[in-house]
């Protein structure tokens, strides 16, 4: 897999992690892929169903690997600068597939969350908009070094949120865009300027071996 550290313009990974037909987070992700186009992004939307794993099991890794799924992930992060995860809540929290996802593709070494610009955001109907379920996407992610952007977005009532494909609210509408662009350009400054890496906490990793046989072992 070549670097993407050479290439000039911005490429950035966008999915929702709901499978749903008519997922309303599928819609804001397609939202976002509009804006981050405008941005002159280079924009690889993706669905679910493309990254689909069975239950995690440490007996099925050891016996058969890790599963088409999650490389399918690996691969999309690895071949984009940054990612934009759309996700329902679920019970309060990220939905289980996501997790499920995660946990996969998180074993692989080098583990491909490490270092990635990532933006959350969510839709849901209730008045919250999935918000939660940001907070807890947030551990995991962060724990194997994504870098998670601060600010996120939240759609409250997004059954009737939105007019055609846009949000109907002009301010809402509007804070979405600047969210994404000021994302995004947190991404292309850590891509082409090296020297902001420097400004956020480094990923220590953990001791390899047995029964810590989790993350990436230490830089050394
Ligand atoms: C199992 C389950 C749990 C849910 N829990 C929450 C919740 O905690 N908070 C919330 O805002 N919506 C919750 N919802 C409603 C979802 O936000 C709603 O179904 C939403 O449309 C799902 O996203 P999607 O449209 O992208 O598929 C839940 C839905 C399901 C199926």
């Amino acid at each position: 897999m070549t670097s993407q550290a050479d290439s000039p313009e911005l490429k950035v990974l966008i999915f929702a992690a709901s499978m749903r037909r008519n997922s309303l987070n599928k819609k804001l992700a397609r939202l976002a892929a509009e804006v981050a186009g405008q941005q002159e992004a280079t924009v690889d939307l993706a669905t679910m169903d493309e990254f689909d794993v069975p239950s995690y099991d440490g007996d099925v890794e050891e016996e058969s690997g890790i599963p088409d799924g999650a490389h399918k992930l690996r691969d999309r992060l690895l071949d984009n600068d940054a990612f934009i995860l759309v996700s329902p809540e679920y019970n309060g929290s990220m939905p289980g597939t996501v997790k499920n996802l995660i946990d996969w593709t998180s074993r692989f070494r080098p583990q491909p969350f490490d270092e990635q610009h990532g933006l959350l955001m969510s839709a849901s109907p209730s008045m919250a908009g999935g918000n939660r379920g940001l907070w807890a996407l947030r551990i995991p992610l962060e724990h194997l070094g994504a870098r998670i952007f601060p600010k996120m977005f939240s759609l409250a009532q997004a059954h009737k949120a939105f007019d055609a494909d846009r949000i109907a609210n002009e301010g809402l509408q509007e804070r979405f865009e600047h969210n994404v662009e000021q994302f995004l350009a947190l991404a292309e400054a850590a891509k082409h300027y090296p020297c902001i890496r420097k400004e956020w906490v480094e990923f220590l990793g953990e001791p390899p071996g047995e029964g810590a046989d989790r993350v990436d072992p230490p830089v050394s």
